[in-house]
């Protein structure tokens, strides 16, 4: 999900072949949660990267994850019970893949997937983010008792280091218009440095439809308005107010009714075979 103020979130240096992130600036900073796996360092202190493959970390990026440190947005997320329940019963319905198993959350924000995972009896969670908002799913983790668990990772998943394959890669990357954050990229990454052969991601599919729609309350609001105002004929603003309103992306809940004619399939976003 992307945070919803303005100017955040949105990488577009999609011509990148790395797509989002550009450089490392934390590197296997992780928290002291006292597990017993030692192979993560955990110091509280951020390490600079060493490694030449990351890509570097613009500034839009640390905007980007600066957005994440806000509460705000990980409530928004959490309470949209249809996207959380989703993961919820998806993590339940694969069980029997995650019991005993290890897994990364790529992007664990507060940590609630993570969570779930370790609900769900995974042997270790690796809990992964470089927003300050792993600050907190360091406590979260330490107050449910889980520390044994799961592993929180400050850092970007393009640099923290995981000194083992895993078998299951979570994320919930979705932004809107499904790619808008451009996260999809760091969730290949993740398969590429660790996913064992087979391994499994959830979710592993996608498929972005899209339809025209029309919406007459919303265009008499923002268009037709201009044709008397205060008495004034301000109708000179409609060509500037459709030009604002076709740029900016609007999110909205609307009936079938606005919905023109069945929606048809734009993209199915390569996760796996096409990829390797
Ligand atoms: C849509 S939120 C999901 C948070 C959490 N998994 C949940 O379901 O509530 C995405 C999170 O991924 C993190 N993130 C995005 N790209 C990342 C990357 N390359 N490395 C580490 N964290 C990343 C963001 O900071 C943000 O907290």
């Amino acid at each position: 999900m992307l945070p919803t103020s303005s100017g955040n979130g949105y990488h577009n240096n999609s011509s990148s072949s790395n797509k989002r992130f550009r450089g490392g600036v934390k590197r296997n900073s992780r928290f002291g949660n006292e597990s017993s796996n030692s192979r993560v360092s955990n110091s509280m202190e951020e390490k600079q990267s060493s490694s030449s493959q990351s890509p570097p970390c613009t500034d839009f990026d640390m905007a980007y994850f600066q957005s994440y440190s806000h509460v705000g947005i990980h409530e928004e997320m959490i309470k949209d019970r249809v996207r959380t329940d989703t993961y919820k019963a998806a993590i339940m319905h694969h069980q029997k893949y995650i019991q005993g198993k290890v897994v990364v959350d790529v992007g664990c924000g507060t940590g609630i997937l993570s969570i779930f995972c370790a609900h769900a009896g995974a042997k270790r969670v690796y809990a992964v983010d470089a927003s300050e908002i792993a600050v907190q799913a360091n406590e979260v983790v330490k107050a449910n008792n889980l520390t044994d668990k799961v592993i929180v990772l400050h850092g970007r998943v393009e640099d923290v280091e995981i000194e083992e394959e895993v078998d299951v890669i979570i994320s919930e990357w979705m932004g809107y218009m499904l790619l808008y954050e451009s996260m999809l990229g760091s969730v290949i990454t993740a398969r590429d440095r660790w996913l064992k052969p087979g391994g499994l991601i959830l979710p592993s599919h996608a498929t972005l439809y899209m339809a025209p729609v029309t919406h007459a309350d919303r265009y008499s609001e923002s268009i037709d308005f201009w044709r008397n105002v205060y008495g004034i004929d301000m109708s000179a603003m409609m060509p500037l107010a459709k030009q604002c309103a076709f740029e900016e992306p609007s999110v909205e809940t609307i009936t079938g009714e606005n919905v023109l004619t069945w929606p048809i399939v734009v993209m199915t976003p390569p996760f796996r075979a096409e990829l390797q």
